[in-house]
């Protein structure tokens, strides 16, 4: 008797303590595409990161300073940029790529070469790097229109906005 009265509350504790599966009215194939798309975006915006900084360290010459400290507010913009894609990842109910290897293995983006280039070329490198990650993200776009993923199109919105005019102010450096 006793045995019968505990069993269907121990089947009940064991159900309550499992999650309920996600339901935000998005597929579960449109949260993979676009988790799939964030990530890339993710690793590109990493790796772009850590290319600023690197030319942040290593940059030399009469431009000097303006170009020093240019590289830090990009850096600095792109390492903020990276948790909010993260977490919209994991919003959707995917795990966020963390790793130099995956990050190798998604972005779009080349390495930062082994030896320092000139500033200009540094320069240079930069608008490439803010315009592949500019097509990353509008690459995203008509998966999350599709899927009436405002909070994703939000933050496309927002990277795009960024990533088009850094490479508008660097571009401009390379200019008469
Ligand atoms: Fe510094």
């Amino acid at each position: 008797m006793a045995k019968s009265a505990t069993q269907p509350s121990a089947k009940l504790s064991a159900a309550t303590r499992l999650p309920p599966p996600i339901s935000i009215g998005i597929s579960e194939n449109d949260r993979a595409a676009i988790a799939a798309g964030l990530s890339r975006l993710l690793a590109d915006t990493y790796t772009l990161y850590l290319t600023t900084h690197n030319f942040h360290w290593n940059v030399t010459g009469p431009m000097f300073n303006t170009l020093h400290q240019m590289f830090m507010a990009q850096y600095t913009e792109l390492w903020a940029a990276v948790d909010p894609i993260a977490e919209r990842i994991r919003s959707l109910g995917h795990p966020a790529p963390g790793s130099y290897a995956q990050f190798g293995k998604l972005t779009s983006i080349a390495d930062a070469p082994a030896t320092p280039p000139k500033a200009l070329d540094m320069v240079r490198i930069l608008v490439q790097g803010h315009e592949a990650v500019a097509r990353t993200a509008r690459a995203l776009f008509p998966t999350a229109d599709k899927a009436s993923d405002e909070p994703t199109a939000d933050l496309l919105t927002q990277r795009l906005t960024v990533h088009e005019q850094t490479a508008w102010m660097l571009r401009s450096l390379l200019e008469e």
